[in-house]
């Protein structure tokens, strides 16, 4: 199998499996319990029909959003996700470069493998910096001012990691950051020479926003439960939030939003977005999918601030949904995470291709030339 081979998500998913050490793969691809909020996340489409009028001249398809006052040229765009070095020896370099070709938003991770200042000077493209309330306030002021220094548009603080999910799959393959060789793995990293080699020869692994504070992560190998529980301060609160946003003075968003109640008080301490999100279900399994809950959140908050449904994302159709519901933008971390593991930037260029002209299809067969057209008139629920 070869990258021409990948046509949609799955594949990836097949190719990313094939390249990948096992305790690798199954960290992208794992998630919380019994992952019922996983799969979840990707089903809730399927409860949601769509209903297409026609003969409305759809030639041309413009599916620009705006969202933090930036204009973007696709309704989808990269959420933050850690350590992209361990997936393909460019890691975040690759990600955000596919994203400034399809002129989309990048976001990057304070567990990122390269740093916010490498990124902005080779890309141009909205960047998103995602933010975890450490312990250590030294860590936390860093972060902030480097991301700040490195004109970063939108700081996302992450709400729904105040203790780590319970990754069984993790426990199982004993990954860590730094990875390390367990017995159980030894199998799969030795199969797969090539991400050794990579990972030996193609520069140090970095977590460039942490280890001058902390030895976790980089010289000390934690799982990322562990880092989450240990690292992250759980003390954190409303208060904390709102003197954050006003700290970074710019657009501020909460990553990891599920009820109307928080996208309130969101709106009150000054949040220009929310992520209306579940971590990819790789925190609490059972809670509810953020395309389930999109429609409550953006008729409370949607007239003020941006509301962007993240997971679960597969198809373009999927984001048509979310996006008839209200969803400014849609984001997701497998969505191209699959795709950099099976071949880097030429793989997360292709995947975030086929995003867009499936997209493109499906607008023109629903009679829609603009994001803005799309509605609820558009949908209609199963009665389950
Ligand atoms: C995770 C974090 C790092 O879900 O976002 O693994």
């Amino acid at each position: 199998m070869r990258l021409k081979d990948c046509h949609n998500f799955a594949d990836f998913r097949k190719l990313a499996e094939k390249k990948l050490p096992s305790p690798i793969f199954h960290y992208i691809d794992g998630a919380a319990d019994d992952e019922i909020t996983y799969k979840r996340n990707t089903s809730a489409f399927d409860d949601v029909d769509l209903v297409p009028n026609v003969l409305r001249g759809v030639e041309n398809i413009d599916l620009s959003t705006t969202i933090f006052g930036k204009k973007l040229d696709l309704p989808f765009y990269c959420s933050p996700t850690a350590l992209q070095r361990l997936f393909h020896y460019d890691g975040e370099r690759a990600v955000g470069k596919a994203a400034q070709k399809f002129n989309t938003m990048f976001g990057v991770s304070a567990l990122a493998t390269v740093s916010v200042e490498e990124i902005s000077s080779m890309i141009d493209t909205p960047k998103m910096f995602q933010f975890y309330f450490h312990k250590d306030r030294g860590l936390n002021d860093s972060c902030l001012e480097r991301a700040k220094a490195a004109n970063f548009d939108v700081m996302a603080l992450t709400v729904d990691t105040i203790t780590g999910g319970n990754r069984e799959r993790d426990l199982r393959t004993g990954f860590t950051s730094p990875p390390k060789l367990t017995l159980s793995s030894l199998y799969s990293f030795a199969t797969r020479p090539m991400w050794g080699i990579n990972y030996l020869t193609k520069g140090k692994f970095e977590l460039p926003h942490l280890q001058d504070f902390v030895k976790e992560g980089t010289s000390t190998n934690s799982s990322i439960g562990n880092y989450f529980s240990t690292m992250l301060d759980q003390s954190m609160n409303w208060n904390d939030a709102e003197k954050l946003c006003s700290k970074w003075g710019g657009h501020f968003a909460l990553k990891g939003i599920m009820s109307v109640e928080d996208a309130k008080k969101a709106v009150d301490i000054g949040c220009t977005g929310i992520m209306v999100s579940n971590h990819g279900g790789r925190q609490l399994d059972g809670s509810r999918s953020p395309f389930d809950q999109l429609a409550e959140i953006v008729d409370a908050v949607g007239d003020k601030i941006d509301v962007i449904c993240e997971g679960g994302f597969q198809r373009g159709t999927h984001m048509l949904k979310a996006l008839s519901i209200g969803a400014k933008a849609c984001a997701g971390g497998r969505l191209y995470l699959y795709a950099l593991a099976a071949a880097g930037q030429a793989g997360v260029e292709r995947a975030l291709g086929q995003y867009k002209t499936e997209l493109e299809r499906d607008m023109k067969l629903m009679g829609c030339t603009k994001i803005s057209e799309l509605n609820r008139n558009n949908l209609r629920f199963r009665n389950l």
